[in-house]
């Protein structure tokens, strides 16, 4: 088994929900039609309902942040505002986006100052379920909360809001007293590791949400895998869940899935179409026993309502594989792995470098972002990179501007029509190649999303120019 065990603190008394679904924050909007977002520290009950606060740092004051929802071509257009006593910026994840709109503190923009606001203006290309969050800093910032969905719906949506849900999951580690455990944030061991991994879940922001469905009736369940570092194991077999998009992209199809557990990795999206006939429950499988996180009451009398029409596939360039260009990035480092050949900041680490730089992982041999880009593309080139993990850890790797296919991946058959991703798991020893065009003109970054390995140097950038 690739991946670590865990075990979640012994269980709390559900929260009992009123029937509705739990709602998002609502977002607040500005004289000038901006929608405000504000960072900020605020409290949050994580563990139970009576139970005791936690200091987050989220926006508008709850972790998850407001639900923007716009619809595909539409403008989306933030005002961040930075209430934090460090300096941020906010990343839309999955979005293809104008460059100067990406959010990437220290390559698309200069991080917004602690009393400052930045203006977000952008359009979106596609339909999808997406998110944001913090991109400063992002161990540190998106672990305290600092994250929300974006959700961007087709011209005439196949499901009415009452039969479409956002599910954000995020993954905490709590301590004794049931608030977040602060102290053990930034441990180099766990930068190394497998990242900062948690012991208790939460859907939205509540523990153990329970969401109220009608019985017959099809609904489409947006999940957002918000954790730092943690892949999420499930099954939607288990209440008969088919996926009908990954990270945001819709298949044109439903799929059900012929294995399990069925690996949601950090940044990752899948929608699945659900059409219950009675309660079920998401549960996390990667424990000794399965973790219910977020369950569902299906009541009702059963009108069947048919199978609804499925969102088509968004309109993206297919890469033009015989004529890619083939780009090579090789992972090394980590525990147990090899640091041999690090170089960070233009000098090579030795033994004694690594507490001070906190760089234990390289593409290439080099640690977090260089003078020079992986590499340059020429708008329309298709680019094919080809993944080598030669450590002894999964890792989420996540591109930023652009969606890409895997086209190939080592001890797995060849998928005949591979979805749309942004983001793609990859495990140790494994080796996965990427084809996408490079379409989008700017500076973009390449990272695991396991947000401790970015940090500690699994960061490189590209550029299409
Ligand atoms: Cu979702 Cu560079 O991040
Ligand atoms: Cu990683």
């Amino acid at each position: 088994m690739l991946w670590t065990r865990r075990h979640f603190i012994k269980s709390a008394s559900a929260l009992t929900l009123s029937a509705a679904t739990p709602a998002f924050v609502r977002p607040v909007l500005a004289e000038d039609g901006f929608l405000e977002i504000t960072a900020g520290p605020s409290r949050q009950r994580l563990y139970q309902e009576e139970g005791a606060l936690s200091d987050l740092w989220t926006y508008n004051g709850f972790a998850p942040g407001p639900e923007i929802r716009v619809t595909r071509g539409e403008r989306v257009r933030v005002r961040f505002v930075n209430n934090l006593e460090e300096p941020s910026s906010i990343h839309w994840h999955g979005i293809r986006i104008d460059n100067a709109m990406d959010g990437v503190s220290g390559l698309t923009q200069e991080a917004v100052p602690p009393g400052a606001s930045f203006d977000y203006d952008f359009t979106v290309p596609d339909a999808g379920t997406y998110w944001y969050h913090a991109h400063n800093k992002s161990w540190n910032q998106v672990a305290r909360g600092l994250y929300g969905p974006l959700i961007v719906d087709e011209e005439e949506a196949a499901f009415d809001r009452e039969h479409d849900l956002t599910l954000v999951a995020d993954d905490w580690r709590l301590s004794e007293d049931e608030t977040l455990d602060t102290a053990s944030m930034g441990s180099l061991m766990e930068w190394a590791h497998a990242g900062r991994l948690g012991n208790w879940l939460t859907v939205n922001g509540l523990p153990h949400p329970k969401f109220s469905l009608k019985k017959g009736e099809a609904y489409r369940l947006r999940l957002v895998n918000a954790s730092n570092a943690r892949i999420l194991e499930l099954d939607p077999n288990r209440f008969g869940g088919r996926i009908i998009a990954y990270d945001g992209q819709a298949l044109g199809r439903a799929e059900t899935l012929t294995y399990a557990p069925f690996l949601l990795g950090p940044a990752q999206r899948v929608d699945l179409i659900v059409v219950p006939e009675s309660d079920f429950a998401l549960e996390e499988l990667s424990g000794d026993s399965p973790f219910e996180f977020a369950t569902f009451k299906v009541s009702g009398n059963g009108t069947a309502s048919g199978e609804p029409v499925l969102p088509a596939p968004n309109a993206i360039p297919e890469p033009d594989l015989p004529n890619a260009r083939r780009v090579r990035l090789d992972m090394t480092g980590g525990a147990m792995g090899n640091l041999e050949n690090i170089t960070y900041q233009g000098r090579k680490l030795a033994r004694e470098d690594f507490r001070k730089t906190r760089q234990v992982w390289a593409f290439n041999g080099v640690a977090n972002l260089g003078d020079d880009p992986l590499f340059a593309a020429k708008p329309g080139e298709t680019i094919l990179i080809e993944v080598l993990n030669n450590t002894s850890w999964a890792h989420a790797m996540h591109v930023h501007g652009h969606h890409f296919k895997v086209v190939k991946r080592s001890g797995a058959q060849a998928d005949a029509d591979p979805p749309w991703r942004d983001t793609f798991l990859i495990g140790s020893g494994q080796t996965v190649e990427i084809a996408f065009v490079a379409d989008n003109s700017g500076k973009w970054l390449f990272h695991c999303h396991m947000l401790e390995h970015a940090a500690a140097g699994m960061t490189s950038w590209f550029e299409v120019a």
